[in-house]
């Protein structure tokens, strides 16, 4: 039965301490919410360790009970780990990332008292989806949904942009350094989505009363984007020149084996596999349904990407040498 909510004062993190859950951290911090970031290593939690507000407290989610302690006085837990890989191509990593973790979280918020879950997942999160990624992000919300103990929410973010998101950022190097880019998936369209926007989207839904539980909203940006037009507008936006050429889908498939062998592993089969779903919006618009105008990309990413001064001048320097 649905307890009725306390009221919201202390929310905790699961996963706080990753690129979203900064943002997060930082947002509930402003609306005066006290965060307690429960993480892996307080070293991973580094820079949140000056938030006034934020508490970082190691813990091992899959322990029920240390986790259940460790959200006691919370009324509020949302759910941000993730994984983009796994060792392997088995599926088994990402089960135990995603499907486990959230298991243990439902649980041990019950056992604490935790009157509202948000669970961050993703857009075509499906236990039948084509990847180990979307399916075990699928399962995870399935867990969730039956859920009847405490108020429960689910976000479906597209790719989420922003300072140090790992979408731009990915691209960047390979820009940089690259005279052109092979690339697989680049006809998958996405709708990037702020940070910002994420984090208050959050915000809204643990402060809503009235939102039914088990209530879905996915999130996307203002502009659907296909993969190979991000990386163009990666290389326009900080100086470079690097044109795009898509590959087909056998050559593709290839070139994510290959990059399994690279360190950190920066694209896989299984990332691939999830690129065979276009990342956009098919229901109702989240953010326009929480009254959050969507920050267009535009308006974020050029000054993150633009050119250091110190690469400006060199590049000004070898046009003077004719080189
Ligand atoms: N970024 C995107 O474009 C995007 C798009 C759609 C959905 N999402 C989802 O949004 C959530 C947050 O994404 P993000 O970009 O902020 O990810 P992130 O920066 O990689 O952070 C994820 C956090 O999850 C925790 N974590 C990772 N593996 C774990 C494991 N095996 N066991 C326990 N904790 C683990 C880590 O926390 P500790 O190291 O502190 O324990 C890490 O800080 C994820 O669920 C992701 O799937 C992200």
């Amino acid at each position: 039965m649905l307890k009725t909510p306390a009221p919201l004062r202390t929310v905790a993190l699961l996963g706080g301490s990753g690129f979203l859950g900064q943002a997060l951290a930082s947002r509930l911090q402003a609306a005066g919410f006290r965060t307690r970031i429960l993480t892996r290593s307080l070293e991973h939690a580094r820079p949140l360790w000056l938030l006034p507000d934020a508490r970082c407290e190691t813990v091992d989610v899959h322990d029920r009970a240390a986790l259940a302690a460790a959200l006691r006085g919370c009324e509020g837990l949302v759910n941000l780990i993730g994984i983009l890989n796994e060792k392997g191509d088995s599926g088994r990593g990402f089960r135990r990332a995603h499907v486990d973790t959230t298991v243990s979280a439902l649980a041990a918020a019950e056992v604490a008292g935790v009157s509202r879950f948000v669970q961050v997942s993703a857009l075509n999160a499906d236990p039948e989806g084509p990847s180990h990624y979307l399916r075990s992000k699928g399962e995870a919300e399935q867990r969730v949904l039956e859920t009847r103990s405490m108020r429960t929410a689910i976000v479906r973010p597209s790719v989420i942009f922003g300072a140090g998101d790992g979408l731009f950022g990915r691209f960047l190097p390979l820009v940089k350094f690259l005279p052109f880019l092979p690339l697989a998936g680049a006809g998958a369209r996405m709708q990037p989505v702020f940070v910002g926007d994420v984090a208050e989207a959050i915000l809204h839904i643990l402060c809503d009363d009235q939102l039914p539980s088990g209530s879905v909203f996915e999130l996307g940006g203002p502009e659907v984007w296909t993969l190979g037009r991000i990386v163009e507008f990666t290389a326009h936006m900080s100086g470079h020149f690097c044109p795009v050429f898509p590959l087909p889908a056998w050559a593709g498939r290839l070139q994510a084996e290959l990059c399994e062998h690279l360190p950190g592993k920066p694209f896989s089969r299984d990332n691939w596999r999830s690129l065979t779903r276009d990342s956009v919006v098919q229901g109702t618009d989240g953010l326009a349904a929480l009254g959050i105008t969507a920050t267009p990309l535009d308006a974020v990413v050029p000054a993150l990407l633009k050119p250091t001064r110190r690469a400006r001048d060199y590049s000004a320097e070898r046009r003077g040498a004719h080189r």
